[in-house]
Protein backbone atom coordinates (compact mmCIF):
# COMPACT_ATOMS: atom_id res chain seq x y z
CA UNK A 1 0.00 0.00 0.00
CA UNK A 2 1.41 3.85 -0.82
CA UNK A 3 1.76 5.51 2.52
CA UNK A 4 1.75 9.49 2.68
CA UNK A 5 5.55 10.28 2.75
CA UNK A 6 6.63 13.73 4.49
CA UNK A 7 9.28 15.59 3.54
CA UNK A 8 11.42 17.74 5.47
CA UNK A 9 10.80 21.15 3.59
CA UNK A 10 14.23 23.60 3.25
CA UNK A 11 14.32 27.30 4.23
CA UNK A 12 15.87 29.54 2.43
CA UNK A 13 14.60 31.58 0.13
CA UNK A 14 15.68 31.87 -3.70
CA UNK A 15 12.93 31.64 -5.66
CA UNK A 16 13.60 35.04 -7.35
CA UNK A 17 17.05 33.35 -9.03
CA UNK A 18 14.81 31.16 -11.64
CA UNK A 19 12.36 33.77 -12.10
CA UNK A 20 15.02 36.13 -13.16
CA UNK A 21 15.34 33.82 -15.92
CA UNK A 22 11.89 33.00 -17.17
CA UNK A 23 12.48 35.58 -20.04
CA UNK A 24 15.38 33.46 -20.97
CA UNK A 25 13.87 29.88 -20.41
CA UNK A 26 10.77 31.10 -22.59
CA UNK A 27 13.05 32.72 -25.45
CA UNK A 28 14.01 29.28 -25.62
CA UNK A 29 11.36 27.36 -25.16
CA UNK A 30 9.51 29.29 -28.40
CA UNK A 31 13.34 28.72 -30.58
CA UNK A 32 12.83 25.32 -29.91
CA UNK A 33 9.02 25.19 -31.51
CA UNK A 34 8.47 27.37 -34.29
CA UNK A 35 5.91 24.75 -35.68
CA UNK A 36 4.01 24.42 -32.76
CA UNK A 37 3.90 28.19 -32.34
CA UNK A 38 2.60 28.67 -35.75
CA UNK A 39 -0.27 26.14 -35.23
CA UNK A 40 -1.20 27.60 -32.04
CA UNK A 41 -1.63 30.99 -34.01
CA UNK A 42 -3.90 28.75 -36.35
CA UNK A 43 -5.71 27.09 -33.43
CA UNK A 44 -6.49 30.76 -32.33
CA UNK A 45 -8.74 31.25 -35.82
CA UNK A 46 -10.63 28.16 -34.44
CA UNK A 47 -10.97 27.58 -30.61
CA UNK A 48 -11.38 30.49 -28.25
CA UNK A 49 -7.49 31.03 -26.62
CA UNK A 50 -6.39 28.34 -29.09
CA UNK A 51 -7.33 25.17 -27.38
CA UNK A 52 -9.90 23.54 -26.62
CA UNK A 53 -9.01 21.62 -22.60
CA UNK A 54 -8.32 24.02 -20.36
CA UNK A 55 -6.29 21.42 -18.77
CA UNK A 56 -3.44 21.66 -21.13
CA UNK A 57 -2.96 25.56 -21.51
CA UNK A 58 0.44 26.07 -20.44
CA UNK A 59 1.90 29.46 -21.03
CA UNK A 60 3.82 30.48 -23.61
CA UNK A 61 1.97 27.74 -25.55
CA UNK A 62 1.81 23.76 -25.22
CA UNK A 63 3.88 21.51 -27.90
CA UNK A 64 1.71 19.77 -30.75
CA UNK A 65 2.37 16.34 -30.60
CA UNK A 66 2.56 13.95 -33.87
CA UNK A 67 3.17 10.96 -32.26
CA UNK A 68 4.38 8.77 -28.92
CA UNK A 69 5.47 5.14 -28.38
CA UNK A 70 5.95 3.69 -24.96
CA UNK A 71 7.25 7.05 -22.90
CA UNK A 72 8.48 9.58 -25.43
CA UNK A 73 6.33 11.80 -27.30
CA UNK A 74 7.17 13.36 -30.36
CA UNK A 75 6.34 16.66 -31.23
CA UNK A 76 5.62 18.94 -34.93
CA UNK A 77 9.18 20.55 -34.31
CA UNK A 78 11.10 16.88 -34.23
CA UNK A 79 11.82 17.23 -30.69
CA UNK A 80 11.72 13.82 -28.34
CA UNK A 81 9.90 14.42 -25.25
CA UNK A 82 10.04 12.27 -22.00
CA UNK A 83 6.78 11.85 -20.96
CA UNK A 84 6.13 12.29 -17.21
CA UNK A 85 2.28 12.92 -17.48
CA UNK A 86 0.71 10.27 -19.83
CA UNK A 87 -2.32 12.53 -20.61
CA UNK A 88 -3.29 13.18 -17.02
CA UNK A 89 -2.40 10.41 -15.51
CA UNK A 90 -4.54 8.33 -18.27
CA UNK A 91 -1.57 5.71 -19.71
CA UNK A 92 -0.46 3.41 -17.21
CA UNK A 93 1.03 1.23 -19.73
CA UNK A 94 2.35 4.37 -22.07
CA UNK A 95 1.44 4.84 -25.26
CA UNK A 96 0.87 2.60 -28.28
CA UNK A 97 1.03 -0.20 -26.21
CA UNK A 98 1.61 -3.25 -28.32
CA UNK A 99 -1.08 -4.91 -26.88
CA UNK A 100 -3.26 -2.31 -26.39
CA UNK A 101 -2.91 -1.35 -30.21
CA UNK A 102 -3.39 -4.70 -31.37
CA UNK A 103 -6.87 -4.96 -29.63
CA UNK A 104 -7.61 -1.34 -30.63
CA UNK A 105 -7.04 -1.94 -33.90
CA UNK A 106 -8.78 -5.67 -34.40
CA UNK A 107 -12.01 -3.85 -33.00
CA UNK A 108 -11.54 -1.14 -34.74
CA UNK A 109 -11.42 -3.25 -37.95
CA UNK A 110 -14.59 -4.77 -37.19
CA UNK A 111 -16.50 -1.69 -36.43
CA UNK A 112 -16.29 0.90 -33.86
CA UNK A 113 -19.45 1.65 -32.54
CA UNK A 114 -23.03 -0.06 -32.47
CA UNK A 115 -26.50 0.55 -31.30
CA UNK A 116 -26.10 -2.67 -29.40
CA UNK A 117 -24.06 -4.22 -26.64
CA UNK A 118 -20.50 -5.71 -26.97
CA UNK A 119 -18.39 -8.72 -24.93
CA UNK A 120 -15.85 -6.44 -24.98
CA UNK A 121 -17.72 -3.76 -22.39
CA UNK A 122 -18.99 -6.90 -20.57
CA UNK A 123 -15.25 -8.17 -20.12
CA UNK A 124 -13.96 -5.15 -19.04
CA UNK A 125 -17.13 -4.31 -16.56
CA UNK A 126 -16.04 -7.59 -15.17
CA UNK A 127 -12.70 -7.13 -14.69
CA UNK A 128 -13.20 -4.28 -12.89
CA UNK A 129 -15.59 -5.71 -10.25
CA UNK A 130 -12.96 -7.91 -9.71
CA UNK A 131 -10.77 -5.70 -8.58
CA UNK A 132 -12.69 -3.13 -6.95
CA UNK A 133 -14.01 -3.86 -3.02
CA UNK A 134 -17.34 -1.83 -3.23
CA UNK A 135 -18.33 -2.86 -6.84
CA UNK A 136 -21.35 -4.73 -6.70
CA UNK A 137 -22.48 -3.25 -10.46
CA UNK A 138 -21.26 -0.66 -12.78
CA UNK A 139 -22.13 1.60 -15.43
CA UNK A 140 -19.99 3.10 -18.41
CA UNK A 141 -20.00 6.84 -19.08
CA UNK A 142 -17.62 8.70 -21.44
CA UNK A 143 -15.54 10.71 -19.13
CA UNK A 144 -14.26 11.27 -15.26
CA UNK A 145 -16.94 14.55 -15.37
CA UNK A 146 -19.70 12.41 -16.72
CA UNK A 147 -19.07 9.84 -13.92
CA UNK A 148 -19.17 12.45 -11.02
CA UNK A 149 -22.25 13.55 -12.59
CA UNK A 150 -23.75 10.66 -12.43
CA UNK A 151 -22.70 9.35 -9.20
CA UNK A 152 -24.76 12.71 -7.79
CA UNK A 153 -27.75 11.60 -9.64
CA UNK A 154 -27.76 8.58 -8.44
CA UNK A 155 -26.83 9.19 -5.01
CA UNK A 156 -29.68 12.10 -4.49
CA UNK A 157 -32.62 9.34 -5.94
CA UNK A 158 -31.50 6.70 -4.15
CA UNK A 159 -31.58 9.52 -0.94
CA UNK A 160 -34.06 11.57 -1.62
CA UNK A 161 -32.41 14.33 -0.85
CA UNK A 162 -30.52 17.45 -2.59
CA UNK A 163 -27.09 18.47 -0.99
CA UNK A 164 -23.89 17.01 -1.74
CA UNK A 165 -20.67 17.52 0.49
CA UNK A 166 -17.52 18.76 -1.02
CA UNK A 167 -14.12 19.34 0.13
CA UNK A 168 -12.31 22.56 -0.77
CA UNK A 169 -9.62 22.44 -3.00
CA UNK A 170 -11.19 19.15 -4.70
CA UNK A 171 -11.40 18.70 -8.37
CA UNK A 172 -14.08 16.43 -9.83
CA UNK A 173 -14.36 17.26 -13.63
CA UNK A 174 -16.31 19.87 -15.45
CA UNK A 175 -19.86 19.45 -13.94
CA UNK A 176 -21.91 22.34 -12.53
CA UNK A 177 -22.56 20.53 -9.07
CA UNK A 178 -18.39 20.13 -8.66
CA UNK A 179 -17.51 22.96 -10.10
CA UNK A 180 -17.15 25.39 -6.85
CA UNK A 181 -14.54 25.59 -4.76
CA UNK A 182 -11.86 23.61 -7.22
CA UNK A 183 -9.01 26.82 -6.87
CA UNK A 184 -10.83 29.99 -5.14
CA UNK A 185 -8.90 33.18 -4.42
CA UNK A 186 -7.98 32.85 -1.08
CA UNK A 187 -9.57 36.35 -0.16
CA UNK A 188 -12.95 35.26 -1.20
CA UNK A 189 -13.30 31.73 1.24
CA UNK A 190 -14.08 32.75 4.41
CA UNK A 191 -12.80 31.07 7.25
CA UNK A 192 -10.44 27.80 6.80
CA UNK A 193 -13.53 25.20 9.45
CA UNK A 194 -15.99 26.69 7.42
CA UNK A 195 -15.24 27.88 4.31
CA UNK A 196 -17.34 29.83 1.25
CA UNK A 197 -18.22 28.20 -1.58
CA UNK A 198 -17.29 30.28 -4.58
CA UNK A 199 -17.64 29.42 -8.14
CA UNK A 200 -15.09 27.77 -10.06
CA UNK A 201 -16.43 29.26 -13.61
CA UNK A 202 -19.12 31.97 -14.66
CA UNK A 203 -22.24 29.91 -15.73
CA UNK A 204 -23.21 28.16 -12.44
CA UNK A 205 -26.57 29.09 -10.84
CA UNK A 206 -26.04 28.68 -7.08
CA UNK A 207 -24.46 25.87 -4.84
CA UNK A 208 -27.36 26.82 -2.37
CA UNK A 209 -29.27 23.88 -1.29
CA UNK A 210 -26.79 21.73 -3.82
CA UNK A 211 -23.49 21.95 -2.65
CA UNK A 212 -21.73 22.25 0.58
CA UNK A 213 -17.98 22.93 0.72
CA UNK A 214 -15.96 21.81 3.70
CA UNK A 215 -12.17 21.81 4.57
CA UNK A 216 -10.31 18.95 3.30
CA UNK A 217 -8.65 16.32 5.96
CA UNK A 218 -10.57 18.01 8.60
CA UNK A 219 -12.71 15.37 10.48
CA UNK A 220 -13.63 17.78 12.98
CA UNK A 221 -15.37 20.22 10.64
CA UNK A 222 -16.81 17.29 8.64
CA UNK A 223 -18.71 15.57 11.93
CA UNK A 224 -19.90 18.77 13.13
CA UNK A 225 -21.47 19.95 9.67
CA UNK A 226 -23.09 16.73 8.96
CA UNK A 227 -24.15 15.84 12.41
CA UNK A 228 -25.79 19.63 12.02
CA UNK A 229 -27.19 18.86 8.58
CA UNK A 230 -27.69 15.32 7.56
CA UNK A 231 -31.13 15.63 6.61
CA UNK A 232 -30.35 17.19 3.76
CA UNK A 233 -27.45 15.29 2.89
CA UNK A 234 -27.45 13.05 -0.14
CA UNK A 235 -23.98 12.10 -0.36
CA UNK A 236 -20.34 13.05 0.42
CA UNK A 237 -17.39 12.94 -2.11
CA UNK A 238 -14.13 12.50 -1.42
CA UNK A 239 -11.24 12.70 -3.46
CA UNK A 240 -9.00 9.68 -2.00
CA UNK A 241 -6.06 11.12 -3.71
CA UNK A 242 -6.14 15.15 -4.14
CA UNK A 243 -4.66 15.84 -7.30
CA UNK A 244 -4.79 19.73 -6.95
CA UNK A 245 -3.90 19.63 -3.76
CA UNK A 246 -0.42 18.51 -4.56
CA UNK A 247 -1.64 14.27 -5.37
CA UNK A 248 -2.27 14.07 -1.31
CA UNK A 249 -3.44 10.65 0.50
CA UNK A 250 -6.14 11.71 3.29
CA UNK A 251 -5.54 11.18 6.39
CA UNK A 252 -6.60 7.82 7.43
CA UNK A 253 -9.14 9.88 10.28
CA UNK A 254 -10.77 11.62 8.31
CA UNK A 255 -11.96 8.91 5.70
CA UNK A 256 -12.84 6.97 8.79
CA UNK A 257 -15.13 9.83 10.00
CA UNK A 258 -16.77 10.43 6.18
CA UNK A 259 -17.39 6.59 6.25
CA UNK A 260 -18.81 6.52 9.78
CA UNK A 261 -20.76 9.77 9.41
CA UNK A 262 -22.69 8.14 6.08
CA UNK A 263 -23.17 4.84 7.78
CA UNK A 264 -24.98 6.57 10.50
CA UNK A 265 -26.75 9.38 8.68
CA UNK A 266 -27.66 7.28 5.57
CA UNK A 267 -25.33 8.94 3.40
CA UNK A 268 -23.95 7.87 0.32
CA UNK A 269 -20.23 7.87 0.46
CA UNK A 270 -18.57 8.22 -3.10
CA UNK A 271 -15.31 8.13 -3.94
CA UNK A 272 -13.97 9.87 -6.82
CA UNK A 273 -10.90 7.46 -7.99
CA UNK A 274 -10.23 9.13 -11.47
CA UNK A 275 -6.92 9.42 -10.74
CA UNK A 276 -6.36 7.66 -7.36
CA UNK A 277 -7.56 4.80 -8.95
CA UNK A 278 -4.13 4.20 -10.36
CA UNK A 279 -2.43 3.95 -6.62
CA UNK A 280 -2.93 0.04 -5.91
CA UNK A 281 -4.33 -2.99 -8.04
CA UNK A 282 -7.94 -2.54 -6.48
CA UNK A 283 -7.93 1.06 -6.42
CA UNK A 284 -7.27 3.66 -3.59
CA UNK A 285 -10.31 2.38 -1.81
CA UNK A 286 -7.67 -0.89 -1.14
CA UNK A 287 -4.95 1.18 -0.51
CA UNK A 288 -6.63 2.80 2.15
CA UNK A 289 -8.88 -0.31 3.49
CA UNK A 290 -12.04 1.68 3.36
CA UNK A 291 -15.08 1.33 0.69
CA UNK A 292 -17.67 3.58 -0.58
CA UNK A 293 -20.86 2.95 -1.64
CA UNK A 294 -20.20 4.44 -5.00
CA UNK A 295 -16.66 4.97 -6.55
CA UNK A 296 -15.71 7.28 -9.62
CA UNK A 297 -13.53 5.92 -12.41
CA UNK A 298 -11.92 6.99 -15.91
CA UNK A 299 -8.93 7.80 -17.31
CA UNK A 300 -6.73 4.50 -16.97
CA UNK A 301 -9.65 1.91 -17.17
CA UNK A 302 -10.19 3.23 -20.81
CA UNK A 303 -6.67 2.45 -22.47
CA UNK A 304 -6.38 5.87 -23.92
CA UNK A 305 -9.67 6.15 -25.02
CA UNK A 306 -12.21 8.35 -23.89
CA UNK A 307 -14.32 7.29 -20.73
CA UNK A 308 -15.58 6.96 -17.40
CA UNK A 309 -17.47 5.20 -15.08
CA UNK A 310 -19.42 4.86 -12.05
CA UNK A 311 -19.36 1.26 -9.83
CA UNK A 312 -20.85 0.57 -6.57
CA UNK A 313 -23.13 -1.08 -4.07
CA UNK A 314 -26.30 -2.56 -6.32
CA UNK A 315 -28.98 -1.41 -4.61
CA UNK A 316 -27.48 2.45 -5.37
CA UNK A 317 -27.07 1.66 -9.17
CA UNK A 318 -29.91 -0.62 -9.47
CA UNK A 319 -32.21 2.61 -9.60
CA UNK A 320 -31.33 2.23 -13.13
CA UNK A 321 -32.83 -0.80 -14.01
CA UNK A 322 -35.73 -0.66 -16.80
CA UNK A 323 -38.38 -2.56 -14.54
CA UNK A 324 -37.77 0.16 -11.95
CA UNK A 325 -41.37 2.12 -10.91
CA UNK A 326 -40.91 4.99 -9.07
CA UNK A 327 -37.50 6.74 -8.72
CA UNK A 328 -35.78 5.58 -11.53
CA UNK A 329 -32.14 7.08 -12.68
CA UNK A 330 -31.82 7.80 -16.72
CA UNK A 331 -28.66 7.10 -17.79
CA UNK A 332 -27.96 7.37 -21.73
CA UNK A 333 -24.94 8.24 -24.17
CA UNK A 334 -24.07 7.40 -27.41
CA UNK A 335 -20.89 6.02 -27.03
CA UNK A 336 -21.22 4.29 -23.10
CA UNK A 337 -19.32 1.13 -23.09
CA UNK A 338 -17.97 1.54 -26.91
CA UNK A 339 -16.31 -1.22 -27.63
CA UNK A 340 -12.79 0.34 -28.66
CA UNK A 341 -12.85 1.30 -25.12
CA UNK A 342 -14.15 -2.11 -23.97
CA UNK A 343 -11.28 -3.60 -26.08
CA UNK A 344 -8.77 -1.12 -25.44
CA UNK A 345 -9.25 -0.57 -21.69
CA UNK A 346 -9.59 -4.75 -21.47
CA UNK A 347 -6.08 -4.76 -22.58
CA UNK A 348 -4.87 -2.01 -20.40
CA UNK A 349 -6.17 -3.14 -16.93
CA UNK A 350 -4.89 -6.70 -18.03
CA UNK A 351 -1.71 -5.70 -18.25
CA UNK A 352 -1.70 -4.07 -15.04
CA UNK A 353 -1.02 -6.70 -12.63
CA UNK A 354 -0.54 -6.86 -8.97
CA UNK A 355 3.44 -7.40 -9.78
CA UNK A 356 3.46 -4.44 -12.25
CA UNK A 357 1.55 -2.19 -10.02
CA UNK A 358 4.22 -3.02 -7.25
CA UNK A 359 7.28 -2.00 -9.47
CA UNK A 360 5.49 1.21 -10.87
CA UNK A 361 4.71 2.57 -7.41
CA UNK A 362 8.33 1.84 -6.52
CA UNK A 363 9.80 3.63 -9.12
CA UNK A 364 7.49 6.32 -8.07
CA UNK A 365 8.63 5.83 -4.24
CA UNK A 366 12.08 6.44 -5.89
CA UNK A 367 11.68 9.45 -7.85
CA UNK A 368 10.29 10.72 -4.60
CA UNK A 369 12.95 9.96 -2.45
CA UNK A 370 15.43 11.66 -5.10
CA UNK A 371 13.90 15.12 -5.46
CA UNK A 372 13.25 14.83 -1.57
CA UNK A 373 17.25 14.47 -0.95
CA UNK A 374 17.72 17.76 -3.74
CA UNK A 375 14.96 19.75 -2.22
CA UNK A 376 16.41 18.92 1.40
CA UNK A 377 17.65 22.64 1.70
CA UNK A 378 15.22 23.99 -0.10
CA UNK A 379 11.72 25.77 -0.11
CA UNK A 380 10.39 22.94 -1.99
CA UNK A 381 8.62 19.98 -0.94
CA UNK A 382 7.51 16.62 -2.61
CA UNK A 383 4.42 14.97 -2.31
CA UNK A 384 2.48 12.19 -3.74
CA UNK A 385 1.88 8.56 -3.15
CA UNK A 386 2.37 5.31 -5.69
CA UNK A 387 3.46 6.32 -9.21
CA UNK A 388 2.86 10.05 -8.80
CA UNK A 389 4.75 12.71 -7.43
CA UNK A 390 4.29 17.04 -6.98
CA UNK A 391 7.12 18.90 -6.92
CA UNK A 392 5.17 22.04 -4.72
CA UNK A 393 6.89 25.69 -3.97
CA UNK A 394 6.57 25.45 -1.08
CA UNK A 395 7.45 25.00 2.66
CA UNK A 396 4.03 24.70 4.55
CA UNK A 397 3.37 21.02 4.90
CA UNK A 398 0.13 20.51 2.84
CA UNK A 399 -3.06 18.58 3.77
CA UNK A 400 -5.90 20.72 2.54
CA UNK A 401 -6.29 23.39 -0.28
CA UNK A 402 -4.97 26.41 1.83
CA UNK A 403 -1.79 24.74 2.43
CA UNK A 404 -1.36 24.21 -1.11
CA UNK A 405 -2.30 27.42 -2.26
CA UNK A 406 0.78 29.00 -0.45
CA UNK A 407 2.79 27.45 -3.13
CA UNK A 408 4.78 30.40 -5.96
CA UNK A 409 2.69 29.25 -8.81
CA UNK A 410 4.58 31.26 -10.57
CA UNK A 411 8.20 29.13 -10.13
CA UNK A 412 6.30 25.93 -10.61
CA UNK A 413 5.62 27.43 -14.01
CA UNK A 414 9.01 28.66 -15.24
CA UNK A 415 10.45 25.17 -13.53
CA UNK A 416 8.16 23.21 -16.07
CA UNK A 417 8.86 25.00 -19.01
CA UNK A 418 12.69 24.86 -18.39
CA UNK A 419 11.84 21.33 -17.89
CA UNK A 420 10.32 20.85 -21.02
CA UNK A 421 12.89 22.50 -22.89
CA UNK A 422 15.26 19.90 -21.37
CA UNK A 423 12.94 16.71 -22.79
CA UNK A 424 10.64 16.31 -19.58
CA UNK A 425 6.78 17.07 -19.48
CA UNK A 426 5.09 17.43 -16.51
CA UNK A 427 1.73 19.59 -15.71
CA UNK A 428 2.65 23.55 -15.95
CA UNK A 429 2.57 23.13 -11.92
CA UNK A 430 5.29 20.08 -11.97
CA UNK A 431 3.00 16.76 -11.03
CA UNK A 432 4.45 14.19 -12.84
CA UNK A 433 3.87 10.37 -12.80
CA UNK A 434 6.04 7.39 -14.09
CA UNK A 435 4.38 4.09 -16.04
CA UNK A 436 4.73 0.95 -16.52
CA UNK A 437 7.09 1.22 -19.00
CA UNK A 438 8.98 4.31 -17.74
CA UNK A 439 12.51 2.90 -17.42
CA UNK A 440 15.27 3.78 -14.57
CA UNK A 441 17.51 5.34 -17.25
CA UNK A 442 14.45 7.87 -17.79
CA UNK A 443 13.86 8.79 -14.48
CA UNK A 444 17.22 9.10 -13.75
CA UNK A 445 17.86 11.51 -16.41
CA UNK A 446 15.00 13.63 -15.27
CA UNK A 447 16.39 14.12 -11.66
CA UNK A 448 19.31 15.30 -13.28
CA UNK A 449 17.67 17.71 -15.08
CA UNK A 450 15.76 18.85 -11.72
CA UNK A 451 19.04 19.34 -9.67
CA UNK A 452 20.79 21.51 -12.28
CA UNK A 453 17.64 23.39 -12.58
CA UNK A 454 17.20 23.75 -8.86
CA UNK A 455 21.00 24.52 -8.57
CA UNK A 456 20.65 28.22 -11.02
C1 LIG B 1 -10.52 13.36 -9.47
C2 LIG B 1 -11.07 13.68 -10.83
N1 LIG B 1 -12.39 13.58 -11.04
C3 LIG B 1 -12.94 13.82 -12.24
C4 LIG B 1 -12.16 14.21 -13.30
C5 LIG B 1 -12.79 14.49 -14.61
O1 LIG B 1 -12.47 13.49 -15.54
P1 LIG B 1 -12.57 13.81 -17.10
O2 LIG B 1 -11.46 14.76 -17.41
O3 LIG B 1 -12.42 12.47 -17.75
O4 LIG B 1 -13.91 14.40 -17.34
C6 LIG B 1 -10.77 14.33 -13.13
C7 LIG B 1 -9.91 14.74 -14.24
O5 LIG B 1 -8.74 15.02 -14.10
C8 LIG B 1 -10.22 14.07 -11.86
O6 LIG B 1 -8.91 14.19 -11.61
Amino acid sequence: MPTQEKTRPGSNDYFGALLDMADEIEARYRSLTPRSKALFDRAGAVFPGGFTRDAILRAPYAPFIASANGTRMHDVDGRTITDLWFNATSLPVGHAHPEVVAAAASQLALGSAYFAPTEHELALGELLLDRIPCAERIRFTNSGSEAVMMALRFARAFRGRSEVVKFEGSYHGSYDDVSWSVAPKLDQIGPAKSPIAAAETSGLVCSAGRVSILPYNDAESLRAYVTQHHDRIAAIIVEPMANRMGLILPDREFVTEARSLCDRFGIVLIFDEVIAFRVDYGGAQTALGIEPDLVTLGKVIGGGFPVGALAGRAQILGHSTPDRTAGRVAHAGTFNGNPMVGAAGHATMSLLTPEVFARMNELGSYVRAELRLICERLPLQITGAGSLFKINATMQEIRNYRDAATANVKWEQVASLALLNDGFMLTPRLAGCVSAVTKQSEVDAFISAFKRLVAV
